[in-house]
């Protein structure tokens, strides 16, 4: 018998023609974030899950009596718990590399429209507010190109930032990261910087590490305070890795220039949160990942990975701290 998959979320067709070659499974159809009580009810008979962002906690691990692995279609995997995973024997994978580029586009795209104004400008020209001479002093932005760029969290995607702004823009490149990353040094020429340096010194400040124990609120009022008043700061990671409350203030008193946000404490983003009326805010939706068809390669690994697991063969990507147990 073929083994029974349940997936969170709608999924492209050539997703599902790969998934139906192995396994039967079951789609959640419906935009609307799956319920958990659903979600609890189908685990129960389920052998592998197909998700993105769905808590994986011990509850929904002793509903499921038959789960052997859960694939994250994302790169991050913080909506797992891996204690009780490892307890459970659950393998669990993620879906790194195919996003890397498209990541790292987007943290570009936030760096510009933050320094260069551009979503609040456009916000500007449709009010009718354009009546005046385009070299309005009240228009200028900050320059990107040749000022110092400083990524926290120098994975993969950190890589791939650091090279568009050592290549692209002539920035120097500053990176903060647990271990020293002496291969991306040499490919884009990063050189490392302790934090405290690292936030003193940068123009920029992407934020792109994992959300943990020791990331969540890594950046809060001391760090911001650290950073220069001209900074702009960058958040493509998760939003618990940054004290919000502390940004808000940070970006209202003036502590830093501004900031560009894909994420957030609280997703969707709460209507009142103070951050929506900040004019020296960029806010997206989450969507550093987010093109047709860096998503579908993202569920194409996902969907290799599940099948891999639930035919009993190591998948590509178990999360690092689950690998032994795999
Ligand atoms: C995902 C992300 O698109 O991969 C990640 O970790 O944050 C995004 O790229 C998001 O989790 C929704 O699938």
């Amino acid at each position: 018998m073929k083994p029974f998959v349940y997936v969170t979320k709608p999924i492209p067709e050539e997703v599902e023609e790969l998934l139906a070659e192995h396994c039967t499974y079951e789609v959640w159809t419906s935009r609307e974030r799956i319920p958990r009580q659903v979600l609890l009810e189908k685990i129960k008979e389920a052998d592998g899950l197909l998700t993105s962002g769905t808590k994986i906690d011990r509850e929904l691990l002793y509903s499921a009596p038959k789960l052997k692995i859960v694939s994250n279609f994302s790169v991050g995997y913080d909506n797992f718990d891996l204690e009780a995973m490892k307890e459970k024997s659950v393998i669990g994978t993620h879906t790194p590399y195919v996003l890397d580029d498209t990541v790292a586009d987007l943290a570009f795209g936030l760096i510009l429209s933050s320094a260069r104004r551009i979503a609040e400008l456009d916000r500007y020209v449709r009010d009718g507010k354009w009546t005046k001479s385009e070299d309005e002093e009240s228009l200028f932005g900050s320059d990107v190109h040749h000022q110092t760029l400083g990524i926290i969290g120098m994975g993969r995607i950190g890589e791939q930032v650091a090279k568009r702004a050592a290549l692209g823009f002539d920035m120097n490149v500053l990176y903060y990261s647990r271990s020293r990353k002496p291969e991306a040094e040499k490919k884009t020429g990063a050189v490392y910087a302790e934090f405290n340096e690292l936030l003193e010194r940068s123009d920029f400040i992407v934020m792109i590490t994992p959300l943990t124990k020791e990331t969540f609120h890594l950046i809060g009022e001391r760090e911001l305070k650290q950073m220069k008043h001209s900074a702009i700061f960058i958040n493509i990671s998760r939003g618990k890795t940054v004290d919000e409350k502390a940004l808000i203030k940070a970006l209202t008193e003036g502590w830093i220039k501004g900031a560009g946000l894909d994420v957030f404490e609280k997703e969707p983003i709460e209507k009142d949160n103070p951050l929506l009326s900040l004019p020296n805010v960029t806010i997206v939706p989450h969507i550093g990942s987010s093109t047709s068809v860096t998503h579908t390669n993202m569920l194409k690994c996902a969907a290799k990975n599940l099948i891999d697991g639930l035919q009993g063969k190591q998948p590509r990507d178990v999360v690092k701290e689950l690998k032994q147990e795999a």
